[in-house]
């Protein structure tokens, strides 16, 4: 049986869940390549540790461009995270044509163009499963098993940190803070989770979606993009009284004057499928015009979930390794060379149906002021309701649940609102879909 090299830059919790499940599943895995995967080089920088995690037998380096230049390793495996060093060795290991498999949406997003043009001129492959939803093969669906549909729109839970955040903190009554150290020590926040709270892990994963979705180039930049720190218990509590969870949504559509991509918590009716997918799973909802509607779920982050999907992709490296380039899946989904350059929407042009909470003082008049000012800039009322506070502050909450409309009216108006006198804050707003 032949033998398969590999070079593993990053011993981390993604590295050591790739290792770990090779091991175990070794035969398995030969039995569908034909070949045996062997582990001969690694980078870290404590080379110690991960010479007793490996065993004597791996090389480890503290330089993962010695890892890509060693002429033993015939295909690297990136798992250090950040966009910087890894771009450095993803140039360098195509411009040595060796194939390279990578878990990191970051550089994806940020530098996916550059590295799949030249991974492209030099017959060489990028594969980035891991990067998109954990251990859900959704690029796969979205790249080849969808491939004879016209997608229409791609929505889901895509981070699982603060999935996890959100139904530790509804479940269990658990802090956020409490909730963000769990998620760390689990294994599922990014090194600086900033990311993952201000929505931008979810938002580099969006953008690869669209683009593999639309076959538009990866435009992280354009996407809209709110975290759930600024997410209130008031919020969480009251979605619930209505009949609504709050989930961070990537949402990304096609409209006919182009395509919409954002991220934002948002109300979901806590009788459909996405509401209940808790802790670190991830779903994804797929519309094609001829499949309709399907769904993806499963484990989004954590050490063998995402090994799951390195794996996956390191298998399809080396059964491509017999195959001549021209029969590559392009990395973006469509053919380089048609691309399309519609444009993404202004996320003052998405029209959503909103939920939006007041804290006024309890006195006449207030409502109708409110009312008002929204009917001025076209935004229609669904429903109202007076909301008695649950804590000791001062007023009442008004709850409105408006039809459909622009995003730009609700700033308007919102802003309008905020000046009345009667108003303690400006509204707390969250966008509805209904799926
Ligand atoms: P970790 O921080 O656990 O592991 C990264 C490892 O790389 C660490 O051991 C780190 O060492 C090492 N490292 C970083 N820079 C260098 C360098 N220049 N030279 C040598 N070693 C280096 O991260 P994860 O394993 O969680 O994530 C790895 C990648 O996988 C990231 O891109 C992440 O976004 C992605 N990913 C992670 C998922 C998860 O659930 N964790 C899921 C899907 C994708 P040190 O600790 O000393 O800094
Ligand atoms: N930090 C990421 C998440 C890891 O929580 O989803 C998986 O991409």
């Amino acid at each position: 049986m032949k033998t398969v090299k590999v070079g593993l830059v990053g011993v981390g919790t993604v590295g050591r869940g790739v290792v770990e499940v090779l091991q175990r599943n070794c035969e398995e895995i030969s039995r569908r390549t034909g070949s045996q995967i062997v582990v001969v080089a690694a980078c870290a920088r404590d080379v110690e540790k991960a010479t007793e995690f490996l065993g004597p037998e791996v090389k480890v380096f503290n330089d993962p461009l010695d890892v890509v230049r060693d002429d033993n390793v015939d295909i690297v495996i990136e798992l250090i995270g950040g966009t910087t060093t890894a771009r450095t060795l993803l140039l360098e290991a195509i411009s040595l044509s060796k194939p390279v498999v990578t878990a990191n949406k970051a550089l994806i997003a940020e530098c996916g163009n550059e590295l799949f043009a030249q991974a492209a001129a030099n017959g060489s492959i990028v594969a980035y499963e891991a990067a998109v939803a954990g251990g859900i093969p959704i690029i796969k669906a979205l790249r080849e098993g969808l491939a004879g549909n016209r997608i229409d729109s791609v929505a889901g839970i895509v981070n699982g940190t603060t999935n996890f955040i959100l139904s530790e903190m509804r479940e269990k009554g658990m802090s956020f803070e409490e909730a963000l150290g769990d998620a760390q020590r689990l294994g599922y926040a990014e090194a600086d989770p900033t990311f993952d709270i201000e929505g931008i892990d979810a938002g580099q994963k969006l953008a690869i979606i669209a683009a593999v979705s639309f076959g538009i180039s990866i435009q992280p930049e354009k996407v809209y993009c709110e975290g759930i720190t600024k997410l209130t218990e008031a919020d969480i509590l009251a979605a619930e009284e209505f009949g609504y969870r709050v989930k961070l949504l990537a949402i990304t559509k096609r409209r006919t004057d182009g395509f919409e991509m954002r991220v934002h918590p948002t109300l979901v009716p806590d009788k459909c499928v996405i509401a209940s997918v808790d802790g670190p799973m991830n779903a994804v909802l797929v519309h094609g015009d001829a499949v309709g509607p399907t769904l993806y779920y499963g484990a989004g982050a954590g050490a063998e979930p995402t090994a799951s999907a390195v794996i996956s992709d390191l298998i399809d490296v080396i059964r491509l390794q017999r195959a001549n380039a021209a029969a590559y899946v392009p990395h973006l989904a469509f053919q380089r060379e048609h691309l399309s350059d519609v444009p993404i929407l202004d996320m003052g042009e998405v029209e959503s149906s909103f939920y939006l909470r007041i804290r006024v003082r309890d006195e006449p008049g207030v409502l109708s002021d409110i009312a008002g000012i929204l009917a001025e800039y076209a935004v229609s009322i669904e429903a109202m309701r007076q909301r008695e506070s649950n804590s000791n502050d001062e007023g009442v909450d008004i709850v409105i649940f408006t039809h459909k409309t622009k995003e730009s009216s609700i700033n308007d108006a919102s802003k309008k609102i905020s000046a009345l006198e009667a108003i303690y804050n400006a509204p707390a707003r969250l966008r509805i879909e209904m799926f």
